[in-house]
């Protein structure tokens, strides 16, 4: 079934928006008392946005804030979006994608490192003695649009109007149209095993050629496990925004996975596919080689939404 997306008044956050250079993820918990300063940062982000970046026009930058599921009943109560819970962890035969906390996601992305890091460093300031930070990760852009395991990431990637149907939150939840839903989960990958195998196999874990990055059937590689069909025959689609990131004097090369969905139930219904595996194919061989370490639910509102914060009551 295809439903209406949101009409043009009402405002995403900028998740729609191309992948950039820089990125940089932040996940913080905000601690008992530090909810009137959670709530100042969200409603105030447009305009932190705003100062930071206006000055470098070219600097693309941008930020897309999500609320894990127990801060928003603590931030704002009733209604809460429909599909917000938290992060399923799934026990798969032989991997794990575990769920670890976070009240709130700050994606910023620019052109630039320092845009990131200047936008991250003031929600920092301004949320100092309310949150804790979980995790923070800054990724950036690899050769053409590739992971560390060297393929090319996002081609299959929806856009424009595609893009804004399976991400917007239209009128399945009236009171949160324009919104979306992020998954998010960071990867470590085991580069040394990934490298030890050939092309061949690894474009068959894939499911893709590396260098010319063409689609190969392969029953069960990560494009298969992913190629989602709905009830109504169509692919399901998600916005995936994942990026390099790592540490090479620490031995750490991963891959932060985030992807926008208007239904959590899409991406997660991938998730199961790639950790319980189906058969007769199992579970999501790129998991042989990249291991969860965290794996977050957020609602990201619409910038309207979080424009009007100072006029929602705060619940009790
Ligand atoms: C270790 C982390 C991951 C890596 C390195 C990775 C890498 C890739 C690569 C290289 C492709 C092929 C090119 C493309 O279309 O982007 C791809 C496709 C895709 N991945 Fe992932 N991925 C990861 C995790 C995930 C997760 C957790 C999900 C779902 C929750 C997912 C969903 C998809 C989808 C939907 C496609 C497109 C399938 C199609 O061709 O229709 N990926 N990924």
């Amino acid at each position: 079934m295809v439903l209406p997306v949101p009409s043009d008044d009402v405002l995403p956050q900028p998740m729609l928006s191309p992948l950039t250079p820089a990125a940089l993820f932040l996940v913080v918990t905000v601690a008992p008392g530090g909810e009137q300063a959670a709530r100042g940062v969200l409603s105030g982000l447009a305009g932190l946005e705003r100062a930071v970046g206006f000055s470098s026009p070219d600097g693309a930058l941008g930020c897309v804030a999500g609320v894990g599921a127990e801060a928003w009943d603590r931030l704002f109560g009733t209604p809460r979006p429909t599909g917000l819970h938290p992060f399923r962890e799934l026990d798969g035969p032989r991997h794990r994608a575990v769920s670890t906390p976070g009240d709130l996601l700050f994606h910023i992305r620019a052109a630039r490192v320092d845009l990131c890091f200047a936008l991250a460093a003031e929600i920092m300031r301004q949320l100092r003695g309310a949150a804790g930070v979980e995790d923070e990760v800054q990724a950036f852009a690899y050769f053409d649009s590739r992971n560390l395991l060297g393929f090319v990431d996002g081609t299959e990637n929806p856009v424009g109007r595609v893009a804004a149907d399976a991400v917007l939150v239209g009128d399945e939840d009236p009171d949160f149209r324009g919104g979306t839903y992020a998954v998010v989960q960071k990867y470590l990958h085991d580069v040394d095993s990934w490298e030890a195998l050939a092309v061949e196999a690894q474009e068959k874990v894939i499911g893709r050629t590396k260098l010319t990055n063409l689609e190969l059937d392969v029953p069960g590689s990560h494009v298969d496990v992913n190629t989602l069909i709905g009830p109504d025959g169509n692919e399901q689609r998600i916005l995936r925004a994942a990026m390099p990131f790592g540490r090479p004097g620490h031995g750490e090369f991963g891959t932060y996975f985030i992807a926008y969905a208007r239904d959590p139930e899409v991406p997660e219904a991938m998730l199961r596919k790639m950790f319980l595996g189906e058969p007769p194919t199992g579970h999501d061989p790129i998991l042989d080689y990249s291991r969860a370490v965290t794996g977050t639910l957020f609602f990201v509102p619409s910038a309207d939404f979080l424009r009007s914060i100072p006029n929602r009551p705060a619940p009790d």
